[in-house]
């Protein structure tokens, strides 16, 4: 089966790329410069040209405060953009896996949110994500939103420069004691785990939304205090309020995500010791 990956230079898609083509898959990778997602001519076109059975679109603007700034960008990239892959795939007769974000629901649950709960986005990213999920599943009649939460893998987050865990480190490494904020909930999930359960999905021909995300939550604070343990450094992080850390996005405070419909992914702690010791690993270090 060919797997057409959009937003393959990502740091979500460049670990699809890499772990499907392992395992033996046909996967042809996309990046901007050979469509821009806004673009429907443009995807349409390469659709048509690579005849792919499964379109998977990772790409989208993940960058918070762009998003708030500049909302036409933010719902071009991530809603409009969502129903041009799915419009091509419909075209193609291929299967769509479009991937969304806890960032769709408004934090006011107890308990983490399963498939079926309604949503209510609280800032103009995951607005434009919502309706590329209601997009999505309309442009293509065969397809799959596959929400993530809190995802880190080894190309960081282009659109943000970088990502939480590698933020962490930096500041561990320099000594600092950077305040973080303890008061938001969520289950912070390594893209190494995402690429084997998504590729079952995919076999198993699984239709509809499904949560994809690590065992267990975490507050922000307690997930950077994890990363400095592991990084060997005496110091922590600094436990704040979102409303005393500020910042122009509105978050929801919990945002862990469950699922109705597959098993959990390894623990948020043992996908966090695996990212840091590969880090580790790969610049040299001995553990
Ligand atoms: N990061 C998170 O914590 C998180 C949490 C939940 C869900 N998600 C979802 O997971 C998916 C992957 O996120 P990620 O963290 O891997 O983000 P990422 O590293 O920023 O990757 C996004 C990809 O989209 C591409 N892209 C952006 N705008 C584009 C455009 N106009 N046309 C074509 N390609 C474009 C980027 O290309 P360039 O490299 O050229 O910019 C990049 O390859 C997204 O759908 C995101 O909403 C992310």
């Amino acid at each position: 089966m060919r797997i057409l990956v959009l937003g393959a230079n990502g740091q979500l898609g460049s670990d699809l790329v890499r772990h499907w083509r392992a395992q033996g898959e046909d996967v042809v990778s996309a990046t901007r410069r050979d469509a821009r997602i806004e673009d429907y001519r443009a995807v349409s076109d390469l659709v048509a040209r690579l005849r792919p059975a499964l379109v998977v679109n990772t790409t989208a603007w993940t960058n918070l405060p762009g998003c708030e700034e500049d909302p036409a960008s933010a719902f071009a990239v991530n809603a409009l953009g969502a129903l041009h892959a799915a419009r091509a795939a419909a075209t193609a007769n291929a299967h769509l896996i479009q991937i969304s974000t806890d960032y769709v629901f408004d934090g006011t649950k107890p308990s983490p949110y399963v498939e079926g709960d309604a949503r209510r986005a609280l800032n103009v990213y995951g607005a434009s994500k919502l309706a590329g999920e209601d997009l999505a599943a309309q442009g293509c009649p065969r397809s799959t939103i596959v929400r993530l939460s809190a995802i880190y893998g080894a190309a960081g987050a282009s659109g943000k420069g970088g990502n939480f865990v590698e933020t962490m480190c930096r500041l561990a490494a320099s000594g600092a004691s950077p305040n973080v904020i303890a008061d938001q909930v969520t289950s912070p999930t390594n893209t190494l785990d995402v690429a084997p359960a998504l590729l079952d999905i995919i076999r198993s021909g699984t239709e509809g939304v499904v949560h994809l995300v690590a065992a267990g939550s975490c507050s922000w604070h307690e997930f950077a205090s994890a990363i400095f343990e592991l990084s060997g450094v005496s110091q922590r992080p600094q436990p704040v309020t979102a409303e005393t850390y500020g910042g122009p996005v509105r978050r929801p405070a919990f945002s862990a995500l469950g699922s109705t419909r597959v098993a959990a992914l390894p623990h948020w702690r043992d996908g966090l010791d695996r990212y840091v010791n590969a880090r580790r690993q790969s610049a040299g270090v001995s553990a």
